[in-house]
C-alpha cells in the first residue's frame, strides 16, 4: 500500500520512521471555513452531503487539492454508528447534532442493532473508494469512528452536554446496563474499522471527544476498557491507529499501550507527552484551534513554537488540538501549512 503512495510522510510519521519535514493535516480540514465546502453546503444538508459518496469524496479532496495537506479525512460523522443501530439523528442548522429519541432504559438498549456496514454503511465504504481513486495515491486517506465512550455518551445525552448528567447517572445507578451499551456499540465499531480498512483507508483515528469528562478511574472502566478491545480487534495489517482525547484522560502511557500515535490538544506538552510515552508512540497536535483567528504573522509563529519544541524528533504529525473553528480565515491556513512546510524541516 505504501508503495503507490506519493507522499508517505504521514504514515512514515505514524511509524516513527525518518521523514524529510513534519507532515501536516488538521482536523475538519474539509469544512465551513473552506468557500468551496460552502458552495457544496448551499445545495445539500450535511446529512445528504455525507451520504452521498460522490459529494463527500469531493469535500473530502477540497482541503488537499486547494491547500497541499498531506493527508485526507474521509467526510463522514462519528454519528453514523448511532444513527444505523436505529437512533434517530437531526442535525439542525447552528445547532450541532441532536438524537430526538435518547437513551434511557434497558428496552431503549436491547432495541439497537448492530449493522450490517456493507448494507447499512454502503455509503461509507463507497466514498472511500471513489476518493482513493480520485487521490490516486497523492496522498494517504484517513478513516475514523467515535470512541464507545463517546457515542454512547451522544445517544443518552441526545446531544451536546455540559453536566453530562444522563450518562453519568446511568454509569453510577446502573453501571450494567451502560457496560451492555458499551459492548454493542464497540462490536458495531470492529466492523466499522475493518470495513473502512477493507475498504482501503492507509490510516484510522478514534475520537474519544467526551473522555476527558470522566475521572481517571472511570475513565479506564468506561472508555479506555472500550477503546483497548476495539484497537485489538481490528484487523489492520500496517494500517496505523491514532488515539484522539482531550484533556488528560488518564495516564498517557496507559492511552500509548495500543495505538500507535496519540493526538492530544494543547493542554498538554508534546515533548512531555512524548517523554511520558518512553517515545513508544508517535503524536499528533497540538495548536489550539482558536490561535488561526489571529494573524497570519501570529499563526507562523505558534507553528513555529510547536515544531521548534519537536523538532529532530521523527513521530510528529502537526495538527490542531481540536477541529478547526467555522470562521477561521482561509489564508491563516495557508499561513500554517506554509510554515510547517517550511520549518518543519528534520534534518
Ligand atoms: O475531520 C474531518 O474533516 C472529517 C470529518 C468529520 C466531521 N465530524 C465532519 C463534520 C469528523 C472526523 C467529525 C467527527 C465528529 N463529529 C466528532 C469528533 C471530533 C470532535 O469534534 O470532538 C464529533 C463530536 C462529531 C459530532 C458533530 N458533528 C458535531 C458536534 C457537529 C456540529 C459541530 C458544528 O461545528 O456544527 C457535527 C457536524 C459536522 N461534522 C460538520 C462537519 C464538517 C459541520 C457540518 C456543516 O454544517 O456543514
Amino acid at each position: 500500500m505504501l508503495q503507490h503512495l506519493k507522499n508517505d510522510l504521514f504514515l512514515r510519521a505514524c511509524r516513527r520512521q525518518t521523514v524529510s519535514r513534519t507532515p501536516i493535516w488538521i482536523m475538519r480540514q474539509a469544512g465551513r471555513y473552506l468557500p468551496a465546502y460552502q458552495a457544496v453546503r448551499s445545495k445539500v444538508d450535511f446529512q445528504t452531503l455525507y451520504k452521498t459518496p460522490t459529494l463527500a469524496a469531493e469535500v473530502t479532496m477540497q482541503p488537499v487539492e486547494i491547500l497541499g495537506f498531506d493527508a485526507a479525512i474521509l467526510f463522514s460523522d462519528i454519528l453514523v454508528i448511532p444513527e444505523a443501530m436505529g437512533l434517530k439523528l437531526e442535525f439542525t442548522e447552528g445547532k450541532g447534532p441532536r438524537f430526538p429519541q435518547p437513551l434511557r432504559s434497558a428496552e431503549d438498549v436491547a432495541r439497537l442493532h448492530v449493522p450490517k456496514i456493507e448494507n447499512e454503511l454502503g455509503y461509507v465504504l463507497e466514498a472511500i473508494h471513489l476518493t482513493n481513486r480520485r487521490l490516486d495515491g497523492a496522498v494517504p486517506l484517513i478513516g475514523f469512528c467515535g470512541s464507545p465512550w463517546t457515542l454512547a455518551t451522544y445517544m443518552v445525552e441526545g446531544g451536546g452536554s455540559k453536566e453530562f448528567v444522563h450518562i453519568k447517572s446511568l454509569m453510577f445507578q446502573q453501571p450494567q446496563l451502560l457496560h451492555l451499551l458499551l459492548e454493542k456499540v464497540t462490536a458495531a465499531l470492529v466492523d466499522y474499522l475493518n470495513a473502512q480498512i477493507r475498504a482501503g483507508v492507509h490510516a484510522v483515528q478514534i475520537f474519544d471527544s467526551w473522555g476527558y469528562v470522566l475521572s481517571p478511574d472511570d475513565y479506564e472502566e468506561f472508555s479506555l476498557r472500550y477503546m483497548h478491545r476495539l484497537i485489538a480487534s481490528v484487523k489492520r495489517e500496517g494500517v496505523p491507529i491514532i488515539y484522539f482525547l482531550r484533556g488528560h484522560g488518564c495516564g498517557l502511557e496507559k492511552l500509548a499501550a495500543s495505538a500507535e500515535v496519540l493526538s492530544l490538544d494543547w493542554t498538554i506538552d508534546l515533548a512531555l507527552a512524548r517523554q511520558q510515552t518512553n517515545g513508544r508512540v508517535a503524536v499528533q497536535g497540538n495548536l489550539d484551534p482558536t490561535a488561526l483567528l489571529a494573524t497570519p504573522e501570529i499563526v507562523r509563529q505558534q507553528a513555529k513554537k510547536i515544531l521548534n519544541k519537536m523538532a529532530g524528533a521523527s513521530g510528529h504529525i502537526f495538527n490542531l488540538g481540536h477541529g478547526i473553528l467555522p470562521n477561521t480565515p482561509v489564508e491563516n491556513v495557508q499561513a500554517l501549512i506554509a510554515a510547517v512546510k517550511e520549518y518543519g524541516s528534520v534534518d
